[in-house]
């Protein structure tokens, strides 16, 4: 594991309580770096203490605008300059729909909420298509998919992992001869990352496939 920045913070966090994987760092840097000082607005659902809102706050960097969301109303304590809170449920379109309306765009979205299956997958549904063009989408603590208490369980019906394995196939839908439409899912996104308990969604407009020759025979 790298010392980075994330894994640095965290060891010398003294401010809000702040809960991860230690292994989930590397994986945030592999994918975030690109955001940093380009004023990105960041949606983490999931707030529990507030130390992950300042986190995201320190690293992503100045003008960068970050938005929680928790059930729990006690989170919106950790409100600060630049960190928002909205209070609702992660599946709930009104307070999503309110979200959007104050943050039309948003970079990165990092689903650290209630960890249940048909929250992940409604959440997803609701908002990724509307991310934009170039956007993030995280879910971490996907090992609960293998949990039956979070409606999960080996290959299980309805597990967030099995909607993952769908995605990837959508990914590849130009390739599958008819037999899966080329969604706007399949347009969009340019690669999903599978992780120990982390998925990772890069959004990034997708051309006409093409696999010319060059060079002559
Ligand atoms: C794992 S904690 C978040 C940890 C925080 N992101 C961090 O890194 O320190 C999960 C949070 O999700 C919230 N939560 C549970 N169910 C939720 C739901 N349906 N919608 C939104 N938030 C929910 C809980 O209140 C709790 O604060």
């Amino acid at each position: 594991m790298s010392a980075g920045f994330l894994h640095r913070y965290f060891l010398n966090n003294a401010n809000k309580r702040l809960h991860k994987w230690m292994h989930y760092f590397d994986i945030y840097e592999r994918h975030l770096e690109r955001f940093r000082n380009n004023s990105p607005v960041m949606l983490e659902i999931g707030v529990f203490g507030g130390g992950s809102l300042q986190m995201w706050k320190e690293y992503l960097g100045p003008g960068c605008r970050i938005v929680g969301l928790d059930i729990n109303p006690k989170c919106k304590q950790h409100e600060d300059e630049d960190i928002e809170i909205f209070i609702g449920s992660q599946d709930d379109p009104k307070v999503l729909d309110e979200i959007l309306q104050k943050y039309p765009e948003i970079d990165i979205i990092l689903d650290d909420g209630s960890h249940m299956m048909q929250h992940m997958i409604a959440t997803f549904k609701l908002l990724y298509h509307k991310m934009p063009s170039n956007g993030c989408y995280i879910v971490e603590d996907t090992h609960t998919c293998y949990w039956p208490q979070y409606e999960g369980g080996l290959k299980a019906d309805g597990s967030f992992m099995e909607f993952v394995k769908d995605k990837l196939d959508e990914i590849n839908a130009f390739h599958s001869r008819g037999a899966m439409p080329v969604s706007d899912f399949t347009r969009t996104t340019d690669s999903i990352s599978c992780y120990d308990s982390v998925v990772v969604f890069e959004r990034r407009a997708q051309g006409e496939r093409q696999a010319p020759i060059t060079a002559p025979m």
